[in-house]
């Protein structure tokens, strides 16, 4: 793990941690896929708020689950915004499969059609009179005939375990219907990279544990996965890598076990460590968990250790 001063001093590196060349993970490639998306030394203002971030980098590999984690306001839905091209950066570069973002009408699009965010509250996306429609706007948009906009609808669709709610209204569904018709919108663009904000907000805990498998898969399948959060047990099972907000800036980046055990580091961003993590690294100290094993992110993967004895 990278680890920034929150106060904005030298980048330093976590004791253990696997070596990188900057906050951002830059070079790394977790999942040993290619950079898709990188920024580098981003800043932004909002006329009535000023500025919120600043001098962030920040690198994505295909086939990556990266979460970023900060407390409310700490930016992370601006930077959402900032790598979707939906704003524009007052400083900075970024770069999408190695090529700077430019600004003509064509660069634009082939922006959008690479980078696809999904926004915190679906009724914000959703507007066409049936889930097929809707979710077919952005392959049309892109240009595709009928013929494969619906084979992409259907794939996308499927993706999300929703085919059955093809010819329904939007505003008839449920939230959590709905948010899964809104990850397939934009999953029918066939996006390298899926921007999610806050996905999981407003579901039950059954759902959530659903969408983020859905989500894992996807990333399995060489899509590269972002979801902003501020839910750190939902990080901890989740992320191949975290990036961490505080200050206006990403204070650490790495893998979650690295993240999560700078204690110090939490209490000053006034984060909590995640429960399960918590639980399974006292009972790891205490001896109680077979040695050698990473911590487990999952009640599951616990119970299993706990049931192997020590
Ligand atoms: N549209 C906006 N206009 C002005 N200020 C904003 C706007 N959106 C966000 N901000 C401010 O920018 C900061 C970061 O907000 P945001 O990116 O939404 O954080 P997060 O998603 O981590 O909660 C906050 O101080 C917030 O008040
Ligand atoms: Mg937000």
């Amino acid at each position: 793990m990278d680890r920034l001063d929150p106060a904005a001093g030298p980048a330093r590196e976590a004791s253990g941690a696997r070596p990188s060349p900057d906050a951002s993970g830059a070079g790394l490639s977790p999942g040993g896929g290619a950079c898709v998306l990188e920024a580098r030394g981003l800043g932004f203002a909002y006329p009535e708020a000023g500025e919120v971030l600043r001098g962030v980098d920040l690198s994505l590999h295909a086939g990556e689950r990266l979460v970023l984690a900060g407390a409310n306001g700490s930016g992370k839905t601006t930077l959402l915004l900032l790598l979707a091209g939906l704003l524009t950066p007052r400083e900075g570069t970024l770069l999408c499969d190695g090529q700077p973002r430019g600004r003509s009408r064509r660069a634009v699009r082939a922006w959008h059609s690479r980078v696809g965010l999904v926004f915190q509250d679906p009724d914000d996306q959703l507007f066409a009179p049936t889930v097929f429609e809707d979710v077919s706007f952005g392959p049309l948009n892109q240009g595709c005939d009928a013929a494969l906009t619906r084979q992409r609808v259907d794939r996308a669709l499927a993706a999300l375990g929703i085919a059955d709610l093809a010819e329904r209204p939007p505003h008839s569904l449920s939230f959590g219907q709905k948010k899964r018709v809104s990850i397939a919108g934009v999953l029918a663009m066939e996006p390298g990279v899926l921007l999610l904000d806050e996905p999981t907000a407003g579901l039950d805990p059954e759902a959530c544990e659903d969408l983020l498998e859905t989500l894992a898969a996807l990333a399995a399948s060489g899509t590269a996965v972002v979801v902003a959060t501020h839910t750190m047990d939902e990080a901890w099972a989740w992320a191949d890598r975290i990036a961490l907000f505080g200050g206006q800036r990403i204070v650490a980046c790495g893998p979650p076990e690295a993240i999560f055990r700078d204690l110090s580091l939490l209490e000053t961003l006034h984060l909590r460590e995640p429960l399960l993590f918590g639980v399974a690294r006292r009972l790891a100290d205490a001896g109680l968990l077979p040695p050698g094993h990473p911590l487990p992110r999952t009640q599951a993967a616990l119970f299993s250790l706990l049931s192997q004895g020590t």
